[in-house]
């Protein structure tokens, strides 16, 4: 039998950070700031993310690159793993993502990239709760309500537990 079907999101779009919940605005503010540290001297790209935990403390992460380039990080996964090592079982609830490109952050949002998707993802589902995830850039900011929404039909444990038929 032949099905078909569709899979949809939705998100909201601010023009500026004075449009934002006060909570979400300063963790966007923690996003920016952290772009400014990151270590990005091949790609010039500079990220900051901040993730905001259920006690409200908020850990940030940068990218992270490397001369062998595979070897690089990206901001998102380095503010998870901080998150992970120093605040075990405080769940994620929300995460900023900010970039700086030529010394001004960029004017559009810019999106974590697949990989970080994935890891994102993963810490819906192992805090059981969904991470919203606040994408800012200088002309306008991205609020998407859970980081699943970003990769639907996405891999993940139960994907291991599937019997082959
Ligand atoms: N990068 C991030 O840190 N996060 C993203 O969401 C996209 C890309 C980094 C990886 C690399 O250091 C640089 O940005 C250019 O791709």
């Amino acid at each position: 039998m032949k099905r078909s079907g569709k899979i949809s999101f939705t998100y909201k779009e601010l023009d500026k950070p004075e449009e934002l919940e006060h909570a979400d605005r300063e963790l966007l503010m923690s996003a920016i700031k952290a772009a400014g540290n990151a270590y990005s001297p091949y790609s010039g790209f500079m990220v900051g993310a901040a993730l905001r935990l259920a006690s409200g403390t908020v850990v940030t992460g940068t990218n992270v690159e490397n001369a062998a380039f595979p070897s690089g990080i990206c901001a998102e996964r380095n503010a998870i793993a901080n998150a992970s090592a120093n605040y075990p079982g405080d769940k994620p609830e929300a995460l900023a993502i900010a970039a700086i490109s030529g010394r001004k952050q960029t004017p559009d949002p810019v999106s974590p990239c697949g990989n970080c998707r994935q890891v994102i993802a993963e810490e819906e589902l192992r805090h059981t709760g969904n991470i919203k995830i606040i994408l800012g850039g200088s002309k306008k900011i991205r609020i998407i309500k859970s980081a699943g929404d970003l990769l639907p039909l996405q891999f993940n444990s139960d994907s291991l537990k599937a019997t082959p038929r």
